[in-house]
């Protein structure tokens, strides 16, 4: 396995091995690898013939500087842990290789970007766009693979691809969590034991409202509010949002319908998590 910075190298790996009749597979990464991206990248090692990760802190996607400067850093340990699961390539640009002065095109997209997330992080959707329709650009991957932890951003992604003929396949696999339910993130390091134990809240809401379904519940309003009083009993938790839509365009619903999800976004201390719950199975 290799490591490379710059653009010109990667697409030299990456056309050698096709030039083999190799097919690409793609992991897109910010780093700070755990069992959620190692998934992804054990489902690209089996299905493809080579296999790229990108490691890069995307500065466009962040809203507030703080939450940059603390992300995680670690490419030393992601490398090994890449490795292990039979990683090809890394592609870990410096910020001038992405963004060189000047640049001044950027992707954005209308509607679903403007809820949950996109509606309390703004810009964060355009960043993410432009950051993986770059990242497409130079792996030109056959699949590259995204986590259904991050819902609304695998929604967006594969309307992107669609509305601009990207010639990949977006598969989009499921979340992987603690023993205890806790969704995997490069974020949970910065919990505190405390916050730790009140982060499970966003889990267990989840679950109680699929319960709610499970029972014959239909009305998202009560749903939502009884998610609401259960996150609300963890005294570091704040909501940001809770909110049942459809899998597709992510609107709101009034009443529960097959494959409709629970979205939630809840600060636990400075720490902000997301998850997510399909509420019904389709038929
Ligand atoms: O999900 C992430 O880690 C990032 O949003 C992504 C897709 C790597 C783009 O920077």
């Amino acid at each position: 396995m290799e490591t490379v910075r710059t653009i010109e190298e990667t697409r030299r790996e990456v056309r050698a091995a096709k030039a083999d009749g190799k097919s690409v597979g793609f992991v897109p990464t910010m780093g700070a690898l755990h069992e959620g991206h190692l998934s992804l990248m054990r489902a690209g090692r089996q299905e493809t013939d080579f296999l790229v990760i990108s490691v890069f802190v995307n500065p466009k996607q962040f809203n507030d500087p703080k939450d940059l400067k603390a992300y995680p850093r670690e490419l030393k340990a992601d490398a090994e842990k890449a490795n292990g699961v039979g990683v090809d390539l890394i592609f870990a640009p410096s910020d001038a290789e992405m963004y060189p002065k000047g640049a001044v095109t950027f992707v954005d997209q209308h509607r679903l970007t403007e809820r949950w997330e996109g509606a309390h992080r703004p810009g964060h959707f355009r960043g993410v766009l432009t950051v993986v329709a770059k990242l497409f650009n130079i792996i030109e991957p056959d699949i590259a693979y995204f986590g259904r932890k991050d819902f609304q951003q695998a929604a967006i992604i594969k309307t992107m691809a669609a509305d601009l003929n990207m010639s990949v396949e977006i598969k989009v696999l499921p979340t992987v969590r603690e023993p205890d339910g806790l969704a995997m993130s490069s974020r949970n390091v910065h919990l505190s034991e405390d916050e730790r134990k009140q982060a499970l809240c966003l889990f267990r809401a989840l679950s109680r409202g699929r319960e709610m379904v499970e029972a014959g519940e239909r009305d998202t309003g009560k749903i939502v509010t009884e998610m609401k009083q259960f996150i609300d009993g963890n005294p570091l938790a704040r909501i940001d949002y809770v909110a049942i839509a459809d899998p597709d365009r992510l609107e709101k619903r009034e009443q529960v319908e097959p494959g409709d999800v629970a979205l939630v976004a809840v600060r636990i201390g400075k720490t902000r998590l997301i998850d997510n719950m399909i509420l019904l199975k389709e038929r």
